[in-house]
């Protein structure tokens, strides 16, 4: 069977076989303490769930808007001018099946053949499948721990062509957990503003900040900057709500309605008790997201502190996600009960076999790195790091 160009074009996921393999070597009964999962380990706070309780029984269950309820979208508005300094009408406002989908979306509403997207690497591998499904060509910018793993404004400016059409901002920043400043922010803005060049701002992981950091959205910084992002959020990592599958962006209305449009002929509207539940989710008290930030803080530091002592690892302190991005370089060229590492993809699988299991560098555009998610209990972290030790002991 031939199958369309656009799917073969597409890479198998590194960290979906490496869950897999993780998966069935606990089936069989080993004991592998998983850093890999992108999703908070905390269920979804009861007073979101009630509400989903409530719409079903209420008979919420038919088609809705497109683009969204209007509980919904009213909600976003208000949280988007409160948190964020943002001011959007609902017609701004599309809401999708995830902030996954509302990315595609966006790119497939923006891009024609060809046009160049610039992403900074480490980057989050779905943006360059996406780019690629939507026609566009990813311009990959190498950024390191001496930048902080951050797109500075020489190199941004350096990466642009005629054909550039938009930028791609992720923070904070999955996988290597940096958060932007506003400074740093407003010289992107300027030199997209520069350059006539759409913005994609992604900020799905905007909660989880440390450190006293502050997430800024890229949007509110120039009358340009709101003109010209698309503000890509969701309900997912904040929280706890990854199943439910309700994402959002906030726009130009011209974006908007071309979204829309397509989302019309695509999926129609995200799943209807989840929007309900989701507004409620957004309006509702911080307790629960408090709560979470300060358990997951507690748990970067405890992993960041305990693999900052083993000679050899590399990292830049991670202020927001829940992701520790490392470089394990020094390791490569060592061997692990016979085999050899090579890169990340071999440290990992060595590190699998040692009882660890990590996503490979190589699936975020660096394969020098390995991404660990501290998505576990406080006492899996120690354990991790006793057991990350056993095997770099183990190394020869
Ligand atoms: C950087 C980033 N953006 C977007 C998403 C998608 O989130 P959602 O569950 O809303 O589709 C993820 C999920 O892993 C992510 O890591």
């Amino acid at each position: 069977m031939i199958l369309s160009k656009k799917v073969a074009s597409i890479k198998p996921s590194v960290t979906l076989e490496i869950s897999a393999k993780a998966k069935a070597l606990k089936k069989e009964g080993k004991d592998i303490i998983a850093f890999t999962a992108g999703e908070p380990d905390f269920n979804t706070p009861d007073y979101i769930i009630k509400e989903a309780e409530r719409a079903l029984v209420e008979g919420k269950t038919k088609y809705t808007p497109t683009a969204g309820i209007p509980e919904l979208k009213k909600a976003i508005v208000k949280k988007l001018k409160a948190e964020n300094n943002l001011e959007y009408k609902e017609s701004n406002i599309v809401v999708s099946s995830g902030a996954k989908s509302s990315l595609y979306h966006a790119f497939e509403a923006i891009l024609n053949e060809g046009d160049e997207v610039i992403i900074p690497a480490p980057y989050w591998i779905t943006y360059v499948e996406q780019v690629g499904l939507a026609g566009g060509v990813c311009k990959i910018v190498n950024t390191d721990e001496k930048s902080g793993y951050k797109l500075i404004k020489e190199q941004f400016e350096g990466a642009i062509t005629p054909k550039t059409k938009c930028v791609l901002i992720n923070s904070p920043c999955n996988p290597t957990g940096v958060v932007y400043t506003k400074d740093e922010l407003l010289e992107l803005a300027r030199v997209a503003e520069k350059h006539n060049l759409i913005i994609i701002s992604d900020e799905v992981y905007e909660k989880l900040v440390f450190d006293g950091e502050e997430h800024v959205s890229i949007a509110s910084l120039t009358p340009y900057a709101k003109e010209h992002t698309v503000v890509i959020n969701g309900v997912s990592k904040t929280y706890a709500m990854t199943g439910w599958r309700i994402g959002y962006m906030a726009c130009p209305e011209e974006i908007a309605s071309a979204v829309s449009a397509m989302q019309g002929h695509t999926t129609s509207n995200a799943c209807s008790f989840a929007q309900y539940a989701s507004a409620t989710a957004i309006e509702g008290g911080h307790e629960f997201v408090d709560y979470m930030v300060r358990e997951f803080d507690y748990r970067r530091k405890a992993l960041v502190e305990g693999l900052s002592l083993i000679d050899g690892i590399r990292l830049v302190y991670p202020k927001g996600a829940f992701y520790v991005f490392m470089d394990v370089s020094a390791f490569f060229g060592k061997s692990y009960h016979g085999k050899v590492i090579t890169g990340s993809v071999s440290f990992a699988e060595a590190l699998l076999e040692g009882g660890v299991a990590v996503i490979p560098g190589l699936a975020f555009g660096d394969d020098n790195s390995v991404r660990l998610a501290y998505t576990v209990s406080g006492e899996d972290i120690y354990r991790g790091i006793d057991t990350f030790k056993a095997f770099i002991a183990e190394l020869n």
